[in-house]
Formats: C-alpha cells, sequence, structure tokens
C-alpha cells in the first residue's frame, strides 16, 4: 500500500467490480463516497474562512437562521453545509437523501442504487467558539420506489459510513464495513491515507456525558458515572477521566484514537425521554464506525445497529466506544441487581447527590 494514499486510489483499489450487499455495486459506493468527500472539502473550506465568510454584520456561520423537524436550532452553516452535501450527491448514484435538514427525504433520482442519510453540520453549538465540527453520512442501500423504506434499514444494512472532523486537521473518517479508515486533508484538497483498521482498547479509563444533566438520569446511568467518579477508592479501583466537547465527531475521533465511552442516554427532561441523537443519520455512522474499529455502541440495553428506525428523525439513546465499558452500562441498564452488588458503596448517596 502507498505511503498516504489518496481516497479515490485507496477505493479504486477496492472496487474491484463486485458487488457489494443490495443491488449498489462498490463502484456505486465509491462515487457516492468521493461525491460525500467533495462536499466535506467544501464545508472544511468554508468553516475556515469564519466570519470572513459573509458580511462583518450577518451573524457569520453561527447565526440563527430557523428551527429543524427536531426542533433544533438551524444556523446558516447548518443549511449551507445542507445545501453543499445535496449539489454535491446530485452527483453520485443516490436515489434519495434524508437530512437532518429537511422534514423530508429528498428524492434525487430514482433509479439509483444508493440511500445517504447524513448530517450536514454535527456540533453547530461549537461553531461560533471554533470548536471540532463535521458531517456524518450513512450510505444506505435503494430499494426501487421506496426511497423512505431504504432510509429506515437498520444499521446493519449500511453499506458504508464516515464522518469528517473539521478540527486542527480535517479528517475524514470511513467504513465500507471492514475495518475503520483515516484520511487527512491536503492543501491540495486531496484526503490522503493515514491510518488502517483503527482499534479501540476494550479497557479504557476515561468517560464523556453532558454531566449536568446528572439529576435527569436514571438510576443505572447515575450509577455507573458514580462508579467512575469514585476513581481508585470506589468499586472500579481506578481513576477516571472525563471529557464533553458536545460534539459528537470531536468524541468519536478521541475514541477512536486513544479509547474511552461516551454516553448520550435517555433522560427525564420534556423531549429526551430516548436522548438526544438522531438514529438513522448520527447513531448508526458512528455505531458502524466504533464497531469496525473493535468497539461496541448501544442503546445502553441492545446493540444500535440492530435497531429498524421507524422514522427518519428518530432519537436513540447512544452509548459507544471501548467495548468494556459499554457492556458494563449494558449491565447496569438491563440488570437492576447489578447496581446494588456492585461495591461496597451500595446504599450510600451518589458523589453528585447531597
Ligand atoms: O447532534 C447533536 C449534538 O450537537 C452532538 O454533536 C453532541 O454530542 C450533542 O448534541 C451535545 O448535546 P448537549 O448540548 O446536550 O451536551
Amino acid at each position: 500500500m502507498d505511503a498516504f494514499q489518496e481516497l479515490s486510489d485507496w477505493l479504486a483499489d477496492w472496487q474491484g467490480g463486485t458487488r457489494a450487499d443490495g443491488e449498489a455495486t462498490r463502484a456505486d459506493v465509491s462515487a457516492t463516497i468521493l461525491a460525500m468527500a467533495q462536499a466535506c472539502r467544501e464545508i472544511s473550506r468554508l468553516i475556515e474562512t469564519g466570519p470572513l465568510a459573509g458580511a462583518p454584520d450577518d451573524g457569520g456561520h453561527a447565526a440563527v437562521v430557523g428551527e429543524n423537524a427536531g426542533g433544533d436550532q438551524q444556523k446558516a452553516l447548518d443549511l449551507r453545509a445542507h445545501d453543499i452535501v445535496i449539489e454535491a450527491l446530485k452527483t453520485a448514484p443516490v436515489a434519495v437523501v434524508g437530512s437532518e435538514e429537511a422534514d423530508e427525504p429528498i428524492l434525487l433520482s430514482e433509479d439509483a442504487a444508493i440511500a445517504v442519510a447524513v448530517d450536514p453540520l454535527d456540533g453547530s453549538s461549537n461553531i461560533d467558539v471554533n470548536m471540532s465540527i463535521g458531517t456524518i453520512f450513512s450510505l444506505l442501500p435503494h430499494a426501487a420506489g421506496k426511497p423512505q423504506a431504504s432510509l429506515l434499514r437498520p444499521g446493519t444494512e449500511q453499506l458504508a459510513a464516515g464522518y469528517a472532523i473539521y478540527g486542527p486537521m480535517t479528517e475524514l473518517v470511513l467504513t465500507l464495513g471492514s475495518g475503520t479508515h483515516v484520511f487527512v486533508l491536503d492543501r491540495h484538497g486531496h484526503f490522503r491515507l493515514t491510518g488502517s483498521d483503527l482499534a479501540i482498547d476494550p479497557r479504557t479509563s476515561e468517560f464523556a456525558i453532558n454531566a449536568s444533566n446528572y439529576r435527569h438520569w436514571d438510576e443505572a446511568i447515575r450509577a455507573y458515572i458514580d462508579d467512575c467518579l469514585s476513581g481508585a477508592e470506589g468499586s472500579r479501583g481506578r481513576d477516571f477521566n472525563m471529557r464533553w466537547i458536545g460534539s459528537l465527531v470531536a468524541e468519536a475521533s478521541r475514541i477512536l484514537t486513544r479509547g474511552g465511552v461516551f454516553l448520550y442516554p435517555g433522560d427525564q427532561r420534556r423531549g429526551y425521554g430516548e436522548g438526544r441523537l438522531r438514529l438513522v443519520y448520527e447513531a448508526n455512522p458512528i455505531a458502524l464506525l466504533i464497531e469496525q474499529a473493535g468497539g461496541a455502541a448501544s442503546t445502553g440495553a441492545g446493540r444500535i445497529l440492530d435497531l429498524v428506525p421507524d422514522n427518519l428523525h428518530q432519537r436513540v439513546p447512544l452509548v459507544f466506544g471501548s467495548r468494556g465499558e459499554v457492556e458494563r452500562v449494558e449491565h447496569y441498564t438491563t440488570d437492576p441487581h447489578s447496581i446494588g452488588d456492585r461495591s461496597p458503596l451500595f446504599g450510600r448517596r451518589g458523589l453528585f447527590r447531597a
């Protein structure tokens, strides 16, 4: 393999004309990935310019311009990124696109082989503070005449999944269903392979959760976090570190690089019973990337990739990362006795509780 092989060459090597799942050929998958890479390149360039992309008083990329189907604020960059992705996918064999920024699926070419689910700009609360944000995508086989159903397949049927992260480097993290690989955008606009077959350490001492929601979580999640916070003196017998960036792609990149566990559980807040993240265009692609790197992705009660979505914008509780930690959360969630049995601290109040 060439050092720093270019994405198009890498895909050409993979291609070879054999069929992927369903009716889509590897050529269809490759062409769609290259179109997404083109969109990510454009979005990356746009982000780099920050406020310089517009007029001094137009509010920049972070200006609030509307609300999406899920009730989230839409920033100017959300919509710009959505438009860039749609234009790029028109050049690929894509039948339909399900985007976070559009209430309904967008039909492109009825006879084409691929359906794409996409979050064009993930982590948009980080735009104006110059922190990492991204684009997440999932490729599914398109069933002729069934654009909606094509997008509502379980994550196990994904042909490919990936995200771009716009951070100090722009990276494209990709799986075609066999291994998870990283490409870095160079100064000439080429994505070049910098890491193959990532492997997440099954054990970790780092967790990521929005701890401000502690009082809204159920007992199992509180117990898991209490145990991490108890550190060397608690049932885990070692100290844990915490990180929370508020950007799913940034948390995923950290976990793919050095292990860790991410949790966005359901909680008691209105509208958060199923957490915050979207199954079809956030949890499923991240879950495939994580599993292909040896990690696990769960609702806390079962595997993300086995869920059959019932709507494009459905939310799902998401726990992913180092396999041992994800299994521990599942254990606490699915077996109430495990919380009581877990430590001599049982019966004491949690560390955040009075
Ligand atoms: O897509 C939603 C998102 O921005 C994710 O990127 C991130 O993980 C999460 O929301 C942050 O949520 P909160 O602001 O509730 O911590």
